[in-house]
């Protein structure tokens, strides 16, 4: 099961803290069980590993089964919680170089997350001739960058196999009755699965938001909601025998006391995209009202050749959370060389997880000498069990932490700031005034 573990933090905080913050987290425990907190109405994803829609749930395995039957290629179109989450668990579980390998399973190109012409076209590009289908999700079905990349990928679509042809592979992910894309949805007779009112976009993983692209990449969802399903039983218990807890406690007790800045630190490259979930999770859900800590992420060893200096050296901003995902699955053995010209022979034979290790824990010993505290989060590896607990443990982490920070973990009003003004200055009808304003200050 998944564990947490602190380095020498009580040369960082006061011990023992616990004690004073149990009755907070009790209440921050019972809100979000109960929905009966700020924001309570999108608590849903809470109880989601137990009374997530088995209906649906087996609609998603069928529809991926299709996909991978009919198509060599699936398009996601998504952006925020809306795609984060399933390329946090693709990479994570097939690899950042999953597309490239030889597989019986389609490849994955995520759009509409970013309004980059040259990133679309290269997708064009890409696809080709091949078969392929879209999975277009967007719970709100208004947001511009998805939006505007399934016009493209639609006509694609439409264009290669007529209206009629096209229905069979688009699979629509939206609000169960609002919303534009719903409308088109229903209009033109395409599949579509729910995104449920009480779940909000960045805790979406585990609805079709995530499942269906996962699901076609032959990950076992599952062994993946059975592994939140655990770790939903785990934080069902109010005390800090919850990993949950003990994270939220000292995230909070450290940003008390002046850190500012958590950076989130993996060993495995193919972690990229889950740290990128994870910085949105909680960027978007404690980022407000002046207050939380800014959530950053490293790849390790990578960054500790650049990022490292500051970590070590720079303001002392910041602590650690680092994630160890366990055994790898292959066990490489360095080889030894009879000329030794590099010297290394004194690991001929050890294993790279050994020298992972040791630099683990040098890194460990290093940054915390430098006044980094760290935060080790463990699991026992790296299957979609693993990743489900993780998840979840994640998620209920978040919504404690919003909860002891005394904002509404689960709305982002901050969002709507550039979208305004992106829709003004884009001549969006009902803006024109916004519009005026905002080319006056460009000096248009
Ligand atoms: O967490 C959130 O609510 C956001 O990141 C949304 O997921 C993102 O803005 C996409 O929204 P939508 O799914 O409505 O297109």
């Amino acid at each position: 099961m998944l564990d947490i573990k602190l380095f020498e933090m009580k040369s960082f905080l006061p011990m023992p803290y616990e004690e004073a913050l149990a009755p907070r987290l009790k209440i921050a425990h019972e809100k979000l069980q109960n929905a009966s907190g700020a924001g309570g109405e999108f608590t849903g994803w809470v109880h989601l590993p137990r009374d997530y829609d088995k209906e649906e749930f087996a609609r998603i395995k069928a529809a991926a089964a299709k996909i991978q039957s009919d198509s060599k290629a699936l398009v996601v179109i998504g952006i925020g919680g809306s795609y984060l989450g399933a390329r946090g668990v693709i990479e994570c579980l097939c690899s950042p170089n999953y597309n490239l390998k030889k597989k019986n399973t389609p490849n994955v190109y995520f759009v509409g997350n970013g309004l980059s012409s040259d990133a679309m076209q290269e997708v064009i590009d890409l696809l080709g001739d091949d078969d392929f289908s879209v999975n277009v999700i967007s719970k709100s079905g208004t947001t511009t960058e998805p939006a505007v990349a399934f016009r493209f990928f639609r006509k694609l679509l439409e264009d290669k196999y007529g209206r009629e042809g096209a229905k069979s592979r688009i699979y629509a992910t939206t609000d169960k009755a609002r919303g534009a894309l719903k409308s088109l949805a229903d209009a033109e007779g395409w599949e579509t699965f729910v995104v449920p009112d009480e779940v909000g976009g960045r805790y979406s993983v585990l609805t079709a938001v995530g499942l269906l692209p996962i699901a076609v990449t032959g990950v076992d969802i599952d062994e993946l909601m059975g592994g939140a399903a655990k770790m939903m039983e785990v934080c069902g218990t109010p005390s800090f025998d919850c990993p949950a807890w003990q994270y939220a406690a000292i995230r909070y007790e450290l940003y008390r006391s002046g850190r500012s800045v958590e950076i989130l630190g993996c060993y495995d490259p193919a972690f990229r995209f889950m740290s990128e979930w994870w910085k949105q999770l909680y960027g978007e859900s404690e980022g407000k009202d002046g207050k939380g800590l800014f959530p950053a992420s490293v790849e390790f060893t990578a960054d500790l050749h650049s990022m490292g200096q500051y970590i070590q050296e720079g303001k002392r901003l910041m602590f650690e959370t680092i994630v160890r995902l366990g055994a790898s699955q292959n066990q490489l053995l360095v080889p030894r060389d009879e000329s030794d010209g590099d010297g290394l022979n004194f690991l001929a034979g050890e294993s790279m997880d050994f020298i992972r290790d040791r630099a683990m824990e040098g890194t460990l010993l290093a940054h915390t000498e430098g006044g980094v505290p760290n935060v080790i989060v463990e699991t026992d590896g790296k299957s979609a069990d693993d990743l489900g607990q993780l998840i979840y443990f994640f998620e209920y982490a978040c919504g404690l932490s919003g909860y002891l920070l005394d904002v509404n973990p689960f709305d982002q009003p901050g969002v709507e700031a550039y979208k305004k003004n992106m829709f003004a200055l884009l001549g969006k009808p009902g803006y024109e005034d916004r519009k005026a304003a905002l080319e006056a200050k460009l000096n248009k």
